[in-house]
């Protein structure tokens, strides 16, 4: 029998079918079939969040009926929120999420049924838990009481009233809102990989979501938006870029935000995100660290012909909205969910086990040797 062909990382394998989205030759992105830039401008993150789960753009009814179970879902459990409140102040929120998302199992009442309606039904359940969670965690670690989530708002609108308390504008309710929906959908990232594999054990949802999540904390993958403003941090002023940066790469460091698996020619979501970006910079007195961005980017593409992806810009529009980098990840996850849930539905519509083979580099066969002879 001939070995199978080994692609480190999985690089370029194509492990499985969907309908979810497409990166399309690593030119575009596509949800359902639409381009993200046409969803990012024209439809709010409730509309994609629809699209994701059911497959198609909601008609005004639809989204209205959605929009309220969401609402309704919105506050998790008092016995989570006590539970998160005797956490140490700085736990970390990106495990607060995972935490929560297993912790959510308990005391949801479909948990175990892994019917379609049933997984859909629960993902719309966590789309509106977590945000609440994210959001209280945030407010515990500022030691501060959780704001309770607000109906009448949008999604976007209500993660940033949780989050501060108070009204957020429109402008950065639109930024949340593009950003949610840039996020919100990948094919197979390695977190949402994650959960396919879990799924097809023929588990529950809560368990992949859970899993997904431990995934994407990484900095190679969400975590990367947090660590973005490690390096802006780090470099400092526009002046300081261009010796940093060289210097960096000559020691081979690699800078958070740039480079893809895929897109080898550039994110179109960062490419999409960049002259909001851009504005609010403008608008919030951040010009010198866009001036700096700037200066990366082109040393970066210069120097290892990597251009940015999509964590490079959304973490300078996150900071310019005055959010704390300890939500960056986080907020990946409220919008991302959405991908995850609707994968793992499609996983077990179409189940087969993910079991892979190895490749063995281990020693070769040997003779076991009782205890009492090992020197
Ligand atoms: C995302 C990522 C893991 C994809 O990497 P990949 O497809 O496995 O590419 P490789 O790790 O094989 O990298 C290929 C080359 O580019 C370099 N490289 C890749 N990303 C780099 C980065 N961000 N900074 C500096 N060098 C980088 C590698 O060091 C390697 O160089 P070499 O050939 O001289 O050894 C990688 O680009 C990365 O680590 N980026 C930073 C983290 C990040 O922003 N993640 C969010 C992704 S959306």
């Amino acid at each position: 029998m001939s070995e199978p062909s080994y692609h480190p990382g999985l690089e370029g394998v194509i492990a499985g079918e969907t309908a979810i989205s497409t990166i399309a030759g690593g030119a575009g992105l596509r949800y359902r079939g639409y381009a993200i830039e046409d969803l990012a401008r024209e439809a709010s993150f409730e509309e994609v969040a629809y699209l994701i789960l059911h497959g198609e753009l909601p008609a005004a009814d639809a989204l209205g009926n959605f929009c309220g179970r969401l609402s309704a879902a919105a506050v998790p459990p008092a016995e989570l929120l006590a539970f998160m409140r005797s956490l140490p102040h700085d736990t970390p929120i990106m495990d607060v999420l995972r935490t929560a998302a297993s912790a959510l199992a308990h005391f949801d009442p479909e948990a175990a049924d892994t019917s379609h309606d049933a997984q859909l039904r629960k993902a719309e359940r966590l789309l509106a838990q977590l945000p609440t969670v994210l959001a209280a965690q945030w407010r515990f670690g500022q030691q501060q009481e959780p704001v309770l989530p607000d109906g009448e708002k949008s999604f976007a609108a209500n993660l940033l009233w949780m989050l501060s308390g108070t009204e957020p504008t429109p402008r950065l309710t639109e930024a949340m809102d593009v950003s949610l929906t840039l996020y919100a959908e990948h094919e197979f990232n390695a977190s949402t990989f994650t959960g396919r594999v879990i799924t097809s054990t023929l588990s529950d949802l809560h368990s992949s979501v859970a899993g997904a999540i431990g995934a994407l904390k990484g900095p190679l993958h969400g975590g990367a938006n947090e660590r973005v403003m490690e390096v802006l941090a780090e470099v400092g002023s526009a002046g300081n870029a261009e010796p940093w940066i060289r210097a960096a790469l000559a020691e081979k460091r690699r800078i958070m935000g740039f480079g893809h698996r895929v897109y080898k020619e550039g994110d179109p979501r960062a490419r999409f995100l960049k002259p909001l970006c851009q504005e609010l910079a403008a608008e919030t007195g951040h010009e010198e660290m866009e001036e700096m961005a700037a200066v990366i980017e082109r040393i970066v593409v210069e120097e290892k012909g990597l251009p940015p992806n999509l964590d490079w810009p959304s973490a300078r529009l996150y900071h310019y909205m005055g959010l704390d980098v300890g939500v960056y990840t986080p907020l990946f996850v409220v919008s991302r969910v959405t991908g995850w849930a609707a994968h793992v539905i499609e996983q077990m519509d179409n189940n087969r086990l993910i079991r892979p083979r190895s490749r063995y580099t281990g020693p070769e066969n040997r003779d076991y040797v009782p205890l009492n002879e090992r020197g």
